[in-house]
């Protein structure tokens, strides 16, 4: 790239992290929690690498943005049901022309990328990322909240009373059995998902709420896995990711921030916490690595844009002749 600098190379793969982190991925890699059946990477021996074109149509025919609907097994024998939404996420929201996701990243401090993000139709935000007092760096307005269940567990983050989590439209998703079998998954979720879900709904029953259908975060992986050379974590796609792919089937077009990182690449863990660790944008726990190969090789802006921005542009599923 000569004056450019340094951009993700779309062929990272854990043999080129340092020792430490390597070892932690590699770890995961022979863990199967979730009871992931798969046979292998098909890997590139196997299968020529595709082209960007045809991974995006390749995702757009293999995931569905599913969100939990109260007819749902085991749902509909359940008290509850009526909390849950009763159309999917897809048929309330959206269309939107223009889209940004905002990824946690370090690397969006001292961006002045705010404006840019505002002027977006919507904004998705992960998790307990804040807008207050980084408004600068990455805007104010959120559309929609993309939210793991250890969040919504966890003490620190105040998920029921703090306002962080009061605007837009709430999307919670946590780590399901491969076999993404709903009753399977509502006896053995990771963190307490659903009981955190009823009690916010009954504090906060104007605010749209959706869960994701697990079918969605193991149809992502799987794409994952049969584009790389070798075999990834058998854990769900980081939110990053998730997020994106949601967005790309409700908007004309994507662009995601400081996703695949910038000139300003920091071992910054989050732009709102002090906390450092290279695990953050390289993945550990989260096929991470791999999620940014794949983001790369999908990527239609120039790499100027990652460069300066941080900024990938991702076509919408609608806008793809496949
Ligand atoms: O940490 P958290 O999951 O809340 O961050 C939201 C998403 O932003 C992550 O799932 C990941 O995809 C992305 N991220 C990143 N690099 C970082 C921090 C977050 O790519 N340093």
């Amino acid at each position: 790239h000569g004056l450019l600098g340094e951009v993700w190379d779309d062929e990272m793969s854990s043999s080129m992290l340092g020792s430490r982190l390597r070892k932690v991925v590699q770890n995961y890699q022979s863990m199967n929690k979730y009871g992931v059946e798969f046979s292998g990477p098909g890997g590139v021996s196997s299968r020529p690498k595709l082209s960007g074109p045809k991974l995006l149509c390749q995702l757009k025919d293999n995931i569905e943005v599913a969100t939990l609907t109260p007819d749902l097994e085991p749902f509909s024998s359940l008290p509850w049901a009526a909390q849950l939404p009763t159309k999917p996420l897809t048929s309330d929201l959206g269309p939107y022309r223009s889209c940004a996701v905002v990824s946690s990243a370090g690397s969006l401090r001292y961006s002045g990328l705010g404006k840019e993000i505002d002027s977006h139709d919507a904004v998705l935000r992960f998790n307990a990322a804040p807008t207050t007092g980084y408004e600068k760096d990455v805007g104010s307005k959120t559309t929609i909240r993309l939210i793991n269940s250890q969040v919504m567990a966890s003490d620190d983050h105040r998920f029921l009373s703090s306002s962080l989590y009061s605007s837009g439209a709430l999307v919670a998703w946590d780590p399901a059995p491969f076999s993404a079998d709903l009753t399977q998954w509502y006896n053995r979720t990771d963190y307490p998902i659903f009981t955190q879900y009823q009690r916010y709904r009954r504090l906060h029953p104007m605010q749209p709420f959706y869960i994701l259908h697990p079918r969605f975060e193991w149809q992502v992986w799987q794409r994952i896995q049969d584009n790389m050379a070798e075999p990834i974590q058998k854990n769900p796609p980081s939110s990053g990711l998730l997020g994106t792919v949601l967005m790309m089937s409700m908007c004309e077009v994507v662009h995601v921030y400081e996703f695949l990182p910038s000139r300003r690449k920091t071992e910054l863990c989050h732009y709102y916490q002090r906390f450092y660790d290279a695990a953050c944008t390289l993945g550990a726990y989260h096929p991470l690595l791999y999620e940014k190969n794949l983001v790369k090789r999908m990527n239609q802006g120039p790499d100027r844009d990652i460069y300066t921005h941080g900024r990938v542009t991702l076509p919408g599923f609608g806008q793809l002749n496949c």
